[in-house]
């Protein structure tokens, strides 16, 4: 079997971590792993197949000899370096913001719109974590009842931000059990035992950017520029797993006994829905776990055609690395 040279930028990070267990877990054909980070990891060592590989510095030339780099450092190192792994001959699968809405930048995710994948020009982008979890169980519907309209909101764990906002959360729940005075560093307000209504920048319309994230990705990711959604973002005190209360107006009518139907047929989702035995995804449950979880599958009765769903990821996993790594494979073995 071919093998590849691979590198992972910002393999320090949580997402760059859950990168190299699921290239390991998954047996990807990895000749080379090149792990790169910000100049405070050289020398860091992480484990990889019983070795430990050591971390080196990103910089412009980084990446000659490798053929796929994941990158997953933040947007501005992405727009900064990823130019110089394509230019280098490497594809750059991205799993930040920056290239996610470039028209000539498939945005992927493997169950999806794997076709879209062969457009590529040396940049393939990954969709922000609340996209994916939210596409992989819409294609569905959207295939069989036509959904004309999506009222989403989340409710999203911090480790979405990276570290530094667990160590926040953590941090904040000891302060306050121990009577100290709340310290805010990542977050504008309090995160502890507390929600708050704004993820990322608040844009000219009102809207966040994580929310107009929803709207666009979507639209780009399901080929259609018409469709309409309307999302509300909310940080929540979880840790690990983004959760969605979706609202689906759909063309054609649709029973839950119908998605519930489709979705059981759905690579990468599992539908956990037994709502009187107390069974519905649970974030908790979610974490560690490859599929994405739906449950509370009811009609929405102020709708001719309406139905609510309830929908939970592990946001490392489905949400960032492992779509990352399902797409280098769709990339070296084709997709459907
Ligand atoms: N967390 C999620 O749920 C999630 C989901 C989807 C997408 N993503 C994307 O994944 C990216 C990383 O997220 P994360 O949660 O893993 O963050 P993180 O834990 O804070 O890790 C950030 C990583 O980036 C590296 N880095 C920072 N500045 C750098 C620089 N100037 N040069 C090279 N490396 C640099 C860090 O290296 P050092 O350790 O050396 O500082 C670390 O490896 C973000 O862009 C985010 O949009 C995250």
């Amino acid at each position: 079997m071919k093998e590849y040279n691979v590198a992972i930028v910002g393999a320090t990070g949580i997402v760059g971590k859950e990168i190299i267990a699921i290239l390991e877990r998954r047996d990807f054909p990895v000749r080379d792993l090149r792990l790169l980070a910000a100049e405070q990891s050289v020398g860091m060592e992480l484990p990889y197949k019983g070795e430990e590989l050591v971390v080196q510095q990103l910089t412009e030339t980084s990446f000659e000899g490798i053929d796929i780099s994941l990158f997953s450092s933040g947007a501005t190192v992405s727009q900064k370096f990823a130019p110089y792994a394509v230019k280098a001959g490497a594809v750059v699968i991205d799993t930040t913001s920056a290239f996610r809405m470039e028209p000539n930048v498939p945005l992927i995710v493997p169950e999806v719109n794997p076709h879209t994948l062969a457009s590529h020009k040396g940049m393939i982008a990954s969709p922000s974590c609340m996209t994916i979890q939210l596409v992989v169980v819409l294609r569905p519907i959207h295939t069989a009842a036509r959904i004309k309209r999506i009222v989403v909101s989340t409710y999203q764990a911090v480790s979405e931000v990276g570290q530094e906002a667990i160590d926040e959360l953590d941090r904040q729940v000891r302060s306050i059990f121990n009577h100290r005075d709340v310290v805010c560093q990542v977050y504008p307000h309090q995160i502890a035992f507390n929600c708050l209504p704004q993820i990322d920048t608040v844009l000219d319309n009102g809207y966040t950017q994580a929310e107009m994230d929803i709207v666009n990705e979507t639209r780009k990711i399901l080929g259609d520029e018409n469709m309409k959604i309307t999302a509300t973002a909310v940080w929540v005190p979880v840790f690990y797993g983004h959760s969605a209360s979706v609202n689906l107006e759909t063309e054609k009518k649709i029973t839950p006994e119908e998605v519930q139907f489709l979705l059981d047929e759905v690579p990468g989702v599992k539908v956990v829905d037994d709502p009187e035995k107390n069974v519905y995804p649970l974030a908790v449950e979610a974490v560690g776990e490859d599929e994405t979880l739906v449950g509370r599958i009811r009609e929405d009765g102020s709708l001719e055609n309406g139905i609510n769903l309830w929908i939970v990821t592990d946001n490392l996993r489905k949400g960032a690395a492992l779509n990352a790594v399902q797409i280098a494979e769709v990339l070296i073995w084709g997709g459907e």
